[in-house]
């Protein structure tokens, strides 16, 4: 969603700025803007669409301003115009703001302004919060933005900017990540770590309810109720090369193909194959506890629900604990029940997601345990949950989520394991279960070596626009995330299906030539499967299996086959799931579509 980017220091802002806001565009946006602070005036260039379009009203050689915020907005209050880009002033043209989130109270504030004469320029919330600390200002800007922050409810992360007060950035937060990257003289502000990284890797993070005084040479954090705050600078563990493109079309494409080593990070120094054991720091306080639990509820959106439905079938499996997997946005809402001994976990890539932060307030409100299984670290979810467990898969730039996914998997397989063994699983088990996982990044890079049959199958059907994916068991959840896959980026209708449902409606759109994946790998329910692709084949679709290595029987039944090699049924959605992120990815490059910035999507939902 949107991304803030601001400087304060001795170089031109606005190449660091247009830097930082290029970096952010895997957030998803639909509009732009920069403030240029210079003495008496702050100068404001916006513009809906595209970057290249701001870009072309820049002229870099005359800006040499060392101090300016920048913006990148994905509507919610007013259309993506020019007008309702960011940022956005008071009536002097001398405060200038960006901001990230939702002034909730933003009508009644506009009345009340509106009487006092204020005339507004634009729809949105966030000039209602510039009018607002515009009518408060009285030389002191920090003052001013913590009065008007008093007025406001709903959630923001702001950088607000003023013509009489240069070399000053005032920065708030509540419920919106903001960090601020230390230089040597300067500092850079940012809602996401990939802005700030090509120019440092010391941060300090902003928490919810504080404020940030940020000069070049002094960075200042209090409370919104102007009490000190002591902060650590912490180091960002991710490089610039994680970020950057290093040679692939698209982010999508590299982060299917680091899977590998994204595993490989996310098992190091967290199985111990000789024991048969699995470490996990992060639960180590609260292990007693978790393994007493009585009943789970993984919660989380788009993506990571699907990587919690397949932790859902391995703690039943492993700890026989009944467990249930909830759309984050339902769980918040509908009462639900919370006895002594349930425990919450929620999956987030991003750590930032509006309905999984409330679910988990409500969680914990309602006495739950929390845990968080988060990739972003310093994310708000860790900080709000007990405990957790980090992805270490690494930056994840390409909005449809993929070794964000497979690192989720990962994680839970641990935890189920790690739990697992404090409760039925016996140590021979346990020892199987971790051999299996340690294999699973090999697997993976075999699995890539046939990448080229992905292709030509997104190559041959990419030009239909329904698709049917069909998955038993733990591949059930791998169908709904390959359907979800080929939706996000390639615009085609898909969906995802367990198996034996087919038969109770979706039968009914099978036409010839349609094509259905079908996960048809080795395992309790294969037979099952391939009656179910014999039905398709029937009614004249097309199906795309993917099977296990070895299995020739399946050419029978199937027009296509894509193999993966053969682990242990838990595991498989790591391997079934790579074909399926293949196939969405090329599919959509034919298509011609913007395989990493897809229409309406963000990487990062922060509003409701
Ligand atoms: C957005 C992204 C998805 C992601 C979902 C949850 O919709 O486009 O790829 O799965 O949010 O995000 P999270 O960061 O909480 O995993």
């Amino acid at each position: 969603m949107c991304g803030i980017i601001g400087y304060v220091g001795r170089r031109a802002a606005l190449p660091i700025m247009m830097d930082g806001l290029r970096r952010l565009e895997y957030r998803g946006y639909d509009s732009s803007g920069v403030a240029l602070v210079k003495p008496e005036k702050v100068t404001v260039i916006k513009s809906a669409g595209r970057l290249s379009v701001l870009e072309g009203g820049l002229d870099y050689d005359t800006n040499l301003e060392t101090q300016g915020i920048g913006h990148t907005r994905w509507a919610t209050h007013g259309a993506p115009t020019d007008i309702n880009a960011h940022p956005h002033t008071d009536s002097s043209g001398k405060i200038a703001i960006i901001h990230n989130g939702i002034i909730e109270n933003n009508r009644a504030l506009r009345t009340y302004l509106e009487q006092k004469g204020v005339t507004f320029q634009s729809d949105t919330d966030t000039e209602v919060l510039a009018q607002l600390i515009g009518q408060l200002y009285d030389g002191d800007l920090e003052q001013a933005v913590r009065l008007a922050l008093r007025e406001v409810s709903g959630t923001y992360g702001i950088a607000v900017v003023c013509a009489d007060e240069p070399d000053l950035i005032i920065a708030a937060r509540k419920g919106s990540p903001l960090i601020v990257g230390v230089g040597q003289g300067e500092h850079i502000l940012a809602s996401d770590a990939a802005a700030i990284l090509a120019h440092t890797t010391q941060v300090v993070y902003i928490s919810d309810n504080e404020m940030a005084r940020i000069t070049p040479d002094n960075l200042r954090i209090t409370t919104l109720e102007a009490i000190p705050v002591a902060k650590e600078t912490e180091e960002i563990e991710w490089s610039l090369d994680q970020i950057e493109l290093a040679g692939y079309e698209h982010f999508m494409l590299k982060e299917i193909y680091e899977q590998p080593e994204s595993l490989e990070n996310c098992l190091s120094g967290r199985i111990d194959l000789a024991e048969g054991m699995v470490h996990l720091g992060g639960l180590a306080d609260c292990a007693r506890e978790l393994a007493r639990a009585k009943r789970i509820i993984v919660t989380g959106c788009g993506t990571a629900w699907h990587a919690g439905l397949v932790g859902e079938y391995l703690f039943e499996e492993l700890l026989r604990v009944p467990t249930e997997t909830e759309y984050a946005s339902e769980f918040r809402y509908r009462n639900p029940v919370i006895d002594d001994g349930t425990i919450v976990i929620a999956v987030s890539q991003s750590g930032e997601t509006a309905d999984t932060q409330a679910a988990i307030r409500e969680a914990k409100q309602r006495g739950a345990l929390v845990l968080g299984v988060v990739n972003v670290v310093g994310s708000t979810i860790p900080r709000e949950t007990d405990a957790g467990v980090y992805l270490h898969v690494g930056p994840e730039i390409g909005v449809a989520s993929t070794k964000a996914f497979t690192g989720q998997v990962t994680v839970l397989a641990l935890i189920a394991s790690y739990l697992g063994r404090r409760k039925h699983l016996s140590p021979t088990a346990a020892a199987q279960f971790i051999k299996a996982l340690s294999e699973i990044p090999d697997q993976i890079r075999a699995t890539l070596q046939h990448a080229s049959t992905a292709k030509q199958v997104a190559q041959q059907y990419a030009n239909r626009e329904n698709w049917l994916y069909l998955g038993r068991g733990y591949n059930y959840p791998v169908a709904l995330e390959g359907a979800l896959k080929l939706k996000e980026i390639s615009y085609i209708h898909a969906e995802g299906l367990p198996a034996a449902e087919m038969k109770h409606g979706p039968i009914a759109l099978i036409t010839d030539g349609m094509p259905v994946v079908c996960i048809a790998t080795s395992g309790t329910q294969y037979n099952k499967i391939l009656s179910n692709m014999s039905e398709v084949r029937a009614r004249g679709g097309s199906v795309i299996a993917i099977a296990t290595e070895g299995d020739r029987d399946i050419q029978d039944v199937a027009d296509h086959v894509l193999y993966v090699p053969d682990t242990i049924e838990p595991l498989q959605p790591l391997l079934t799931v790579i074909p399926l992120q293949l196939i969405a990815y090329h599919a959509a490059v034919m298509r011609g579509c913007n395989v990493d910035k897809p229409r309406n999507l963000a990487k990062s939902v922060t509003v409701e």
